[in-house]
């Protein structure tokens, strides 16, 4: 049997289908999550199924003052850790309601930042372990309709890229991962051109798939690497005329 890994913000539509790919390969999972009983009956189902063990953990992205007991605390230490919950939020409400923008600053960026220095700091010493941080490929350039959620996730996509740097030559390896446009919960409501619309089972796979293979960075699905390149290229006296 391998190693545990760590799942944060494990009830999301991509989680579910990702740590399911980890029990088939043999893995055990903590899933951590605000509602963790949420995740109790995905648990047994996985344990029942794969033959591996499966733990509901209740875990807070926004309660920084529990994430080092929290992670020190896991017995056994999880071999990787994939942080995964993130929040949308509301951009109008957010314009007018600095609030809101502390919450999709805190849940996508500061969160994850401490959580996973934690975990950096302990990877390090052992040389051993890997991160998998989930960003998004609107975090490379600002549009008008969500540059609070797109301002969190560049700076996420900054840190991981130093995290990476920092880490190489322990031997650990981090994973940035830059969704698309994928049909979940938190894209519901939202209209976007269908083609351009992933399914989170195959989000998902290519997140195993990535880890799997050490990769650095992965565009899920790939085409957007080729989309964000020619927005970050756009002239700005174009793209700033542009309604997206
Ligand atoms: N869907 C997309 O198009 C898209 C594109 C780019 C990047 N992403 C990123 O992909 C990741 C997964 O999102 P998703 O599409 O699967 O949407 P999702 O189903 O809404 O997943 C987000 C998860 O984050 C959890 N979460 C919210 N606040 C949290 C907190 N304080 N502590 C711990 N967990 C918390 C949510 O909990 P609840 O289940 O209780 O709501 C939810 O399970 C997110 O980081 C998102 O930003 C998604």
């Amino acid at each position: 049997m391998k190693g545990y890994v760590l799942i944060l913000g494990a009830n999301s539509d991509i989680a579910r289908p990702l740590a399911r790919l980890y029990a088939a390969a043999g893995y055990n999972l903590y899933l951590a999550h605000t509602r963790p009983e949420l995740l109790t009956e995905e648990c047994e189902r996985l344990k029942a199924e794969h033959g591996i063990d499966a733990r509901p953990l209740l875990f807070d992205l926004l309660y920084f003052n529990g994430h080092e007991k929290f992670f020190h605390r896991l017995d056994p230490r999880p071999a990787g850790v994939i942080c995964i919950g993130g929040y949308l939020g509301d951009h109008q409400l957010a314009t007018a309601d600095m609030e809101e923008v502390s919450k999709i600053i805190q849940i996508n960026f500061a969160g994850p930042v401490s959580i996973l220095n934690i975990a950096a700091d302990c990877y390090e010493k052992e040389k051993a372990g890997f991160i998998v941080g989930v960003s998004a490929a609107m975090g490379e350039r600002g549009f008008g309709n969500r540059y609070f959620y797109a301002a969190a996730k560049a700076a996420f996509t900054a840190y991981l890229s130093g995290l990476r740097n920092r880490l190489s030559s322990s031997g650990v390896r981090v994973l940035t991962v830059k969704p698309g446009f994928v049909a979940t919960k938190m894209t519901a409501g939202i209209s976007f051109p269908r083609r351009l619309t992933a399914r989170p089972e195959d989000v998902a796979r290519d997140i195993f798939r990535a880890q799997q293979k050490g990769r650095d960075v992965l565009y899920t699905p790939g085409y957007w690497r080729f989309l964000m390149w020619i927005f970050i290229h756009l002239p700005e006296g174009l793209f700033k005329r542009m309604k997206l």
